[in-house]
């Protein structure tokens, strides 16, 4: 028991380091028009700042929005609508990455 509890442990620390250079090619290319470089814009002024949607929210706002369950259309829709689900971890990751409390720096 005490054994799973650390391998889990050391894969949710090591986890976002592996998925954060994937996530933040991912960002750019696909995400930051829209919603800032540093995720930091409201996008067409409908989107809260994503940095400040916390990881769960992160992953399920866009996990429904990939799946249809709230619906998107144009070019929202074809930047989520092809995610993986380690897409979107990766996103997640990198977008709290962003943000001023984890990078340890305030937003400029
Ligand atoms: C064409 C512009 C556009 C692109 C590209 C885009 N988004 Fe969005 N996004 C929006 C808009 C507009 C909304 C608000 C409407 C809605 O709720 O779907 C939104 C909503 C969201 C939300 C939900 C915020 C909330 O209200 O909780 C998340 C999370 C998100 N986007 C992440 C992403 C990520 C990650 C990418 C890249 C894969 C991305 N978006 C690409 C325009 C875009």
């Amino acid at each position: 028991m005490k054994r799973l509890l650390l391998g889990a442990l050391l894969y949710a620390i090591c986890w976002p380091l592996m998925a954060a250079p994937d996530g933040a090619q991912k960002y750019s290319q696909g995400c930051a028009d829209c919603h800032g470089r540093k995720a930091d814009r409201l996008a067409f002024g409908k989107a809260p700042p994503l940095i400040s949607l916390s990881r769960e929210q992160l992953v399920s706002a866009l996990t429904d929005r990939r799946d249809g369950k709230i619906p998107t259309s144009g070019a929202e829709q074809r930047a989520k609508q092809a995610l993986s689900d380690e897409d979107i971890q990766g996103l997640a990751d990198y977008i709290r990455s962003l943000a001023p409390a984890a990078a340890g720096d305030a937003a400029r």
